[in-house]
């Protein structure tokens, strides 16, 4: 992918098989993205922006009233504020994590079955699991996991815009008090040592913190909550993969990517606007036009993956797209990833006969557990 010089205007489509130009909401043009290799240049390419202020930004929003988040922002602050934080989101701490998280998972797990033998899956262990593991990471009070998690999906409900940004307002109050708690009293914990360094040597502004914590938050809680539940219930459609996961942790963290292939939960993430002419597939996109990038057509994309649409955890997901790529890469993948190896192993581990309640469907409630 390459900036485009004035020449490439006349070669400009208005309708291409790939990239497609549509209109967005407010009537400006949006291009829609879906072949792999298309997806993993757009998200890669510095003139892709995610700053929704910018004009042509498919879901624009006026972020004079508050800062924004990083996922908002294009280098260099993106790359500054990320680097921060990066380090705390490693293969190493989130390894340190993974005996709290086992005993997290083990507890919910024999709560579910003292009150069983049916239990929502989605209330009893998915969100409280997904919410242990980020408020762990985050050393947020774990107490607090069920009011957090109930702002993380009001926020990711796109419905009720009033209720969303109650939520907001909420989320933020919390994050506040818990900054200027970290900020008076200096602790050893990710936000501790960012008040006690970053913020006090002026790479980061108390706004900026509160933002990264609101941010890590609520990206970690929803998601991964969702995730655990497709995951099981694809994985109670394969019971060959689910002896394997059970068995074989490698095994196990194949099967995450490939169901998070599958899925593609976050196929309405990753809005840009082109700041430049640029050439995606040999379509140029003009300079201040919207694009969305089609994760979910560009993770069963048959050019890339053989047979998209079933679910095989021996194909190799290395070009997935489930987690973003390029400077936005999902910072909590690490995370996500050993939240739900645990997740399956620990819930198909210990109840052998777990089945769907009622014959349902891919469903999220209504699971019967049978020790
Ligand atoms: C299955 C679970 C998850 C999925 C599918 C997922 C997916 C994604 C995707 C697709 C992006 C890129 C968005 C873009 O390019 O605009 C992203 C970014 C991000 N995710 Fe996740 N995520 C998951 C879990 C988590 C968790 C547990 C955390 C918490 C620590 C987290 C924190 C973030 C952050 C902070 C970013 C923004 C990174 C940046 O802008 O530099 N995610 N995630």
């Amino acid at each position: 992918m390459s900036s485009q010089d004035e020449g490439a205007e006349a070669r400009r489509p208005e309708i291409a098989g790939n990239p497609v130009r549509g209109v967005g909401p407010n009537g400006t043009p949006i291009w829609y993205i879906s072949r792999n290799a298309d997806v993993h240049d757009v998200l890669a390419c510095r003139f892709a922006s995610s700053d929704p202020s910018r004009p042509g930004f498919p879901e624009p929003e006026d972020l004079q009233a508050r800062t924004p988040f990083l996922i908002e922002l294009d280098a260099p602050r993106h790359a500054q504020l990320r680097r921060l934080v990066l380090p705390e989101f490693g293969t190493r701490p989130v390894k340190l994590l993974e005996p709290l998280l086992q005993a997290s998972a083990e507890q919910l797990i024999a709560d579910m079955c003292a009150s069983g033998p049916k239990a929502d899956l989605r209330e009893a262990f998915a969100k409280p699991l997904a919410s242990l593991a980020i408020c762990h990471l985050l050393a947020v009070p774990a107490a607090d996991g069920p009011l957090l998690s109930g702002f993380a999906e009001t926020l990711a409900n796109d419905g009720d815009v009033e209720a969303q940004g109650e939520a907001l307002a909420a989320v933020t109050a919390y994050m506040e008090q818990f900054v200027s708690g970290r900020i008076a009293r200096p602790s050893t914990d990710l936000f501790g040592r960012l008040a006690g360094g970053a913020l006090k040597e002026g790479q980061i502004t108390r706004e900026e913190l509160v933002a990264l914590s609101i941010l890590l938050l609520m990206a970690g809680h929803d998601t991964n909550a969702k995730m655990i539940l497709l995951g099981v219930g694809t994985l109670l459609d394969h019971p060959a993969a689910r002896e394997r996961v059970i068995n074989d942790p490698t095994a196990a963290y194949a099967a995450v990517d490939e169901l998070i292939r599958l899925h593609s939960i976050a196929n309405d993430d990753g809005f840009r606007v082109a700041t430049a002419d640029i050439d995606v597939g040999g379509i140029v996109i003009p300079a201040g036009e919207g694009i969305v990038p089609l994760s979910r057509q560009a993770n069963h994309d048959p050019a890339v993956f053989c047979n998209p649409s079933d679910f095989d955890i021996d194909r190799n997901t290395n070009r997935h797209l489930g987690f973003g790529f390029g400077p936005h890469l999902c910072l909590g993948r690490q995370l996500a990833r050993a939240t739900q190896v645990i997740a399956y192993r620990s819930l198909f581990g210990s109840i052998r006969e777990l089945r769907r309640a009622d014959g349902e469907k891919l469903i999220v409630t209504g699971w019967v557990l049978t020790k």
